[in-house]
């Protein structure tokens, strides 16, 4: 098959949606339709269960399988369909985040009783700054749900984007009916069964005024779906797939994940409008999918479960050209080149040694140690990927050593950590110490777990007061260089060198800000 239709049938995507609201169960149901898996339950996801926080074997064991299902990728009608997996604790939001950096659109699952949760609004902030793409899932509609129109316009309000719903559901709880699919003017009917796949009850409808309506959902659902209907009419625009491409408009369905109901239309309409992969922007120029030569990033490293060997993988995703077995590429940062005799492919919950990979797939590559988060390999020439930022952390403590014998073990420890992007680090101006910076608790107590059972080492937190770390920047040298003077306690540098200023308070910050207007604050590495 030629590049340019290797590229046009591949989709890659992933699944957000704030914990408990139905992502595992709708990736699980995409996966049976691709005849990934053929059970129901075969897929467990990464996230590590409420209450579970502080038992470190069940983090272990997560990890192991989160490798497993990092990337599942299956065919559907000639479609090759990539979904990336993200973990649902969301104290690892970072993961998440970077993980967004490499795919070409998402899927928000929304649980309808609840609406939009604090989580898809973090993530939806991360997809506009790229404007990926997205769909949105309202899932549970088996339960009693907010009002369809009350739900799109909360969608529209609270994660900033127009929507068009593509499907509208007929009522919702014990009296839930089905839903008319708008895109394929059709009605389906609620069962609620496990077992149903790819051939759900579905009646064609393309004139809902017809009586026959009443009779499979009682002329007083019937009535209501007509006037419901007529409402979206007059109220959306019709479906502009540009606008959905450029980020700016999210079509919605509507369905019951762990029912498998709505999930086929859904994934019906994604792999007709949803993108093949997109150009890529680096430092240099934008790279073109279709481009001959290989190029890719790493947007995730892996650490072995095991700690006798204690390699990793890391995931590179494929911008452009065939990536090749054996073959020698350059590894931007070291300016190596380096071949990679047993990449590995991930198709469902399989990983296989492969030869080829083409834009979109992602290949998991054995590392040493030697790759960092943003590492670019290319067949010579030095380009750099961008929009692999770090997030300004929420949470700080300072990391000392609890043992003076494995000074060496500690340092080489926090590096590799913070390569693998588990969280970040700063040293501070004031008294050089190490600040370790988190979005999440649950990284502390990781971090610290595995600096024990990976490098031998010991750590030992004390508390530091910050409220945010911000990078700054300014074109006005006399007033960054007064104003570090000013905050020398508050400032620090991260892993690259660059400097942080460490706030106290939101009150702090909004003073600095105020009174050094030259100065830029940033809360993401990437400006
Ligand atoms: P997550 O990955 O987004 O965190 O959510 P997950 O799929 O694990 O789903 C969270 C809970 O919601 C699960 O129940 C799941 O069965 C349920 N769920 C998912 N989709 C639907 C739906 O369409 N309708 C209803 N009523 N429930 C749904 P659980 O009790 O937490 O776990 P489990 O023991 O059932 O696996």
């Amino acid at each position: 098959m030629a590049l340019i239709d290797e590229i046009t049938r591949r989709r890659t995507f992933a699944v957000i949606a704030h914990p408990d609201a139905g992502k595992t169960t709708l990736t699980e149901k995409l996966l049976l339709f691709g005849g990934a898996i053929h059970v129901a339950g075969a897929v467990k996801s990464n996230k590590i269960k409420k209450g579970a926080t502080s038992d470190f074997m069940e983090i272990e064991r997560q990890r192991g399988i989160s490798v497993a299902t990092s990337v599942m990728g299956f065919n559907y009608k000639d479609v090759k369909i990539n979904i990336l997996d993200t973990p649902g604790h969301e104290d690892f939001a970072e993961d998440t985040y970077r993980t967004l950096t490499a795919v070409d659109s998402v899927i928000i699952v929304i649980d309808g009783a609840k609406g939009v949760e604090a989580q898809t609004r973090k993530l939806m902030n991360v997809c506009r700054m790229r404007n990926t793409p997205v769909m949105v899932f309202i899932n549970k509609l088996d339960r009693p749900c907010k009002d369809p129109f009350d739900l799109l316009d909360e969608v529209e309000r609270e994660l900033q984007i127009r929507v068009r719903p593509l499907a509208f559901p007929i009522s919702s709880g014990d009296t839930f009916k089905g839903v008319y699919n708008i895109y394929e003017k059709n009605l389906s009917l609620f069962t609620s069964d496990e077992r149903q796949t790819a051939d759900a009850s579905t009646v064609d409808f393309s004139d809902i005024s017809s009586p026959e309506l009443d009779t499979y959902i009682s002329k007083q659902y019937a009535d209501q779906l007509r006037e419901n209907l007529d409402l979206v009419e007059a109220v959306y625009d019709e479906f502009d797939r540009e606008a959905y491409l450029e980020g700016k408009l999210a079509p919605v369905f509507f369905g019951s994940a762990v029912n498998n109901f709505g999930v086929r239309e859904l994934l019906e309409c994604f792999i007709r409008i949803a993108p093949s992969p997109r150009k890529s922007t680096t430092e240099n120029r934008l790279v073109e999918p279709s481009e001959a030569k290989m190029t890719g990033f790493v947007f995730k490293i892996h650490a072995n479960m095991d700690p006798n060997h204690r390699d990793r993988i890391a995931f590179m995703k494929i911008c452009s050209g065939t990536f090749e077995r054996n073959k020698n590429y350059l590894h931007v940062r070291s300016g190596k080149q380096l071949k990679f005799s047993s990449p590995t492919a991930f198709m469902a919950e399989k990983k296989s040694v492969i030869d080829f990979a083409y834009p979109g797939d992602i290949v998991g590559l054995h590392d040493t140690g030697t790759f960092k988060i943003g590492d670019t390999f290319t067949e010579g020439e030095k380009l750099k990927f961008t929009g692999i930022p770090s997030f300004s952390p929420e949470l700080f403590r300072y990391i000392e050593n609890a043992d003076p014998m494995k000074f060496k073990q500690l340092a080489k420890g926090i590096d590799q950590l913070m390569d693998e992007g588990v969280a970040q680090l700063f040293t501070s101006n004031l008294n050089g110490r190490k600040i370790i910076g988190t979005v999440g608790q649950l990284q502390f107590e990781v971090i610290q777990y595995r600096l024990e059972h990976e490098y031998g080492a010991m750590c030992r937190w004390e508390p530091i007061s910050i409220h945010k770390a911000c990078w700054i920047e300014s074109d006005n040298a006399e007033q960054l260089a007064d104003f570090k003077r000013r905050k020398h306690s508050n400032m620090a540098v991260d892993k690259h060198g660059r400097d942080v200023f460490l706030a106290d308070t939101s009150y702090a910050l909004a003073l600095a800000q105020e009174n050094f207007k030259d100065i830029r604050f940033h809360f993401t590495s990437e400006f």
